[in-house]
Formats: C-alpha cells, sequence, structure tokens
C-alpha cells in the first residue's frame, strides 16, 4: 500500500503577515493562507512592531483553523507543526513560536524551528519539480540580500550579502521618500511600468575590488533623494515614474549581473530566486533574459510572486527534511530576532 504523504502545518508570524498553510510530502500545497496587516501598517509608513504583535495574536488561531478547514485536514492528520523562529521582530515571532509550542504538545507532535531565510530558498521546492544542484540562489527581502551556493539541499555556501540596506529596504525606503506608500516594492514595481529606466543613469556599486557578490543599496537610495533635491531647488518637472524606473532598473542590474556571474563561476545547474523582491516584474523579466544570453543551458527557477513574499507553505516546506531527519525543537523553543542562516559545507 502507497505510504500516505507527511502533512505539516506550518506558521509564519516573523513580521507583518499571519500565515499558516497545510503542506504535503514538502512540496505540495494543500492550503496557505496570508493574512496582510499592512493596512495597518501603512499610515505609519512601516511596520509597527507592537501592532504586528497584537494582530497576529488575534489572527493566527482563526487562520490555522481554516488552513485546516481548505485543505480537508484536522490536527489529527498531522505529522509535524512548524515555526519559523527568526530571523524577524521578536514580540511577532513569539505569538507564531507559542502557538506552535502549544498545538504541538497539545496535539503531541513534533515541532520543527525553521529559519525564516532558509524557508526563502525552499519556496523554490513548492510544486515539486525536481531541482538540479550546484544551484545559486539569489534571495532579496525586506530585510536581506544574499546570494548562496547551495551544493546540495541544506549545504549552503554564502557568497555575498548586502553591507548595507537590503534590496527590499532600498525599494521601501525610496517609497518612503517620494511619498508613494508602504510597503513600497510592489507600489514602485507598477509605477516604474510607465517609466523610462534609462532616462536617469542612477549609480550601481560593483564593489568589483572589494571581492566580488557582495551588494550595496545605500549609495543608490542617497543618489535618488539627491537628485530629487536638486530637481526641486531648479524648479524642474519631477517625472516620477522615469525616477523609480530608473531606481529599479540600477537595483536589478546590480542584482542580475551578480547572480549571472556567481552562477557562471561556480558552474550552476540551477539559479534560484526567492524573497519578496523577487516578485518584482521588471527583476524576473531582466533574470531570464541575462540567463537565457549567457547561461542558456542553466534554468532559472522562481517561485510565483505568492510564494516569494512571506507565507507559511514555505514554512512547512523547509521543516519536510528536518522532520525526516529527527531534527525537532524542545518546547523551550525560543524566538531568535538576529537568527542568521546555518551553513553546512
Ligand atoms: O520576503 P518578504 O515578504 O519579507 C521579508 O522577509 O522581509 O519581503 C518583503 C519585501 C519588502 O521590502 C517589499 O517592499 C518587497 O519585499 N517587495 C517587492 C515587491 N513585492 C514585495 N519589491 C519589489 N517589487 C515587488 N513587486
Ligand atoms: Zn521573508
Amino acid at each position: 500500500m502507497k505510504k500516505a504523504p507527511v502533512l505539516i502545518l506550518g506558521i509564519e508570524t516573523s513580521c507583518d503577515e499571519t500565515a499558516a498553510a497545510v503542506v504535503a510530502g514538502g512540496n505540495r500545497i494543500l492550503s496557505n493562507l496570508v493574512s496582510s496587516q499592512v493596512e495597518l501598517h501603512a499610515r505609519y509608513g512601516g511596520v509597527v512592531p507592537e501592532i504586528a504583535s497584537r494582530q497576529h495574536l488575534s489572527l493566527l488561531n482563526p487562520l490555522i483553523d481554516e488552513a485546516l478547514q481548505e485543505a480537508g485536514k484536522k490536527l489529527k492528520d498531522l505529522q509535524a507543526i512548524a515555526v519559523s523562529h527568526g530571523p524577524g521582530l521578536v514580540g511577532a515571532l513569539l505569538v507564531g513560536v507559542a502557538g506552535a509550542k502549544a498545538l504541538a504538545y497539545a496535539c503531541r507532535l513534533p515541532l520543527v524551528a525553521v529559519n525564516h531565510l532558509e524557508a526563502h530558498l525552499y519556496a523554490n521546492h513548492l510544486g515539486g519539480e525536481a531541482i538540479a544542484y550546484p544551484a545559486v540562489n539569489l534571495i532579496v527581502s525586506g530585510g536581506h540580500s544574499e546570494l548562496l551556493l547551495v551544493e546540495k539541499p541544506g549545504s549552503i555556501t554564502s557568497l555575498g550579502r548586502t553591507r548595507d540596506d537590503a534590496a527590499g529596504e532600498a525599494f521601501d525606503k525610496v517609497a518612503r521618500v517620494l511619498d508613494l506608500g508602504y510597503p513600497g516594492g510592489p507600489l514602485i514595481d507598477k509605477l516604474a511600468r510607465r517609466g523610462n529606466p534609462a532616462a536617469i543613469n542612477f549609480p550601481r556599486a560593483w564593489l568589483k575590488d572589494q571581492g566580488g557578490y557582495d551588494f550595496s543599496f545605500s549609495g543608490l537610495k542617497t543618489a535618488v533623494i539627491n537628485h530629487l533635491h536638486h530637481a526641486r531647488r531648479r524648479g524642474e518637472n519631477i517625472k516620477l515614474p522615469d525616477v523609480v524606473a530608473s531606481f529599479q532598473e540600477a537595483l536589478v542590474e546590480v542584482l542580475v549581473e551578480k547572480t549571472v556571474a556567481a552562477a557562471g563561476a561556480f558552474k550552476a545547474e540551477t539559479v534560484l530566486m526567492s524573497g519578496g523582491v523577487a516578485a518584482n516584474s521588471h527583476l524576473r523579466r531582466r533574470m531570464q533574459q541575462r540567463m537565457a544570453t549567457a547561461l542558456p543551458a542553466v534554468p532559472l527557477r522562481c517561485p510565483p510572486p505568492e510564494l516569494c513574499t512571506d507565507n507559511a507553505a514555505m514554512i512547512a516546506a523547509a521543516a519536510y527534511p528536518r522532520y525526516l531527519n529527527g531534527e525537532y525543537a524542545c518546547l523551550d523553543l525560543n524566538a531568535h530576532p538576529g537568527l542568521t542562516l546555518e551553513f553546512k559545507v
């Protein structure tokens, strides 16, 4: 008789999205619910940690019920409870961790602690298509920009990371300066479609003399601010779509060129992209085009936009190999706001 696939409930509360999902066999999504708090935080121009925690508290339990219902499963059908325990906002993470521990204890199920960044990487496993290794994975989110070499699942080396602002942070800060609203990434993505990406030649920080694959985006952000100051002082008409399209082009070009260079240098069999900024339509298009010309034999894999941004299906996917290895967390599991990726080579 065929064995039933392992069912894992994933829980995600690291920032401003409350999320719960049921995933079968580490890659088949049975339900994946995200309750965004964006509207609540938008009026403050960014995430207010205290508001985020309180919202997670009221949203999490009903969302878990809904995720189970949508999956057509009951708590007794599950094999494990997985939760993101860092990095993120400590108060927000604690709500998910406490909820997951309570469920694991009450249902006598193993608890699996998941690194949120590693989960962004595992978003590429959802859907079930096999990944050829070694792979180069660009993770670009609100808090991180990381270029990783994945020799095989679980064996990760960091090739480069941001030295200042993360890519998503740069999007959000530029949108704030331009009074576009929060979160800035999707708003700039949309507005840039009407602009000319070659209108303003903003600087690209290649950091070539300093060893390759690191990123830096704070200079680009300052250049956008300076451009606006000068244009206003000279009484020039500011064409917002051109400004954001040129900013986006400068940022995307650096992400694309460094990822393609790393893929070539490390003979990657696959290039993977994930994290909230990987939902950006310009980045997706430019990466596709550049890969097609530079490395036509290497497939580019990127989850659909809704699996690039924070979700709980990726938490359950990342928990799956740990569950199979018996890597369970104890009930004294804590939140780790500054958790980094664990590199196993
Ligand atoms: O991965 P994510 O949902 O949360 C973190 O782990 O940080 O990433 C959120 C970030 C935000 O900075 C948001 O502005 C950015 O991803 N983002 C985008 C787009 N959608 C979300 N940036 C550019 N274009 C988008 N379409
Ligand atoms: Zn994230």
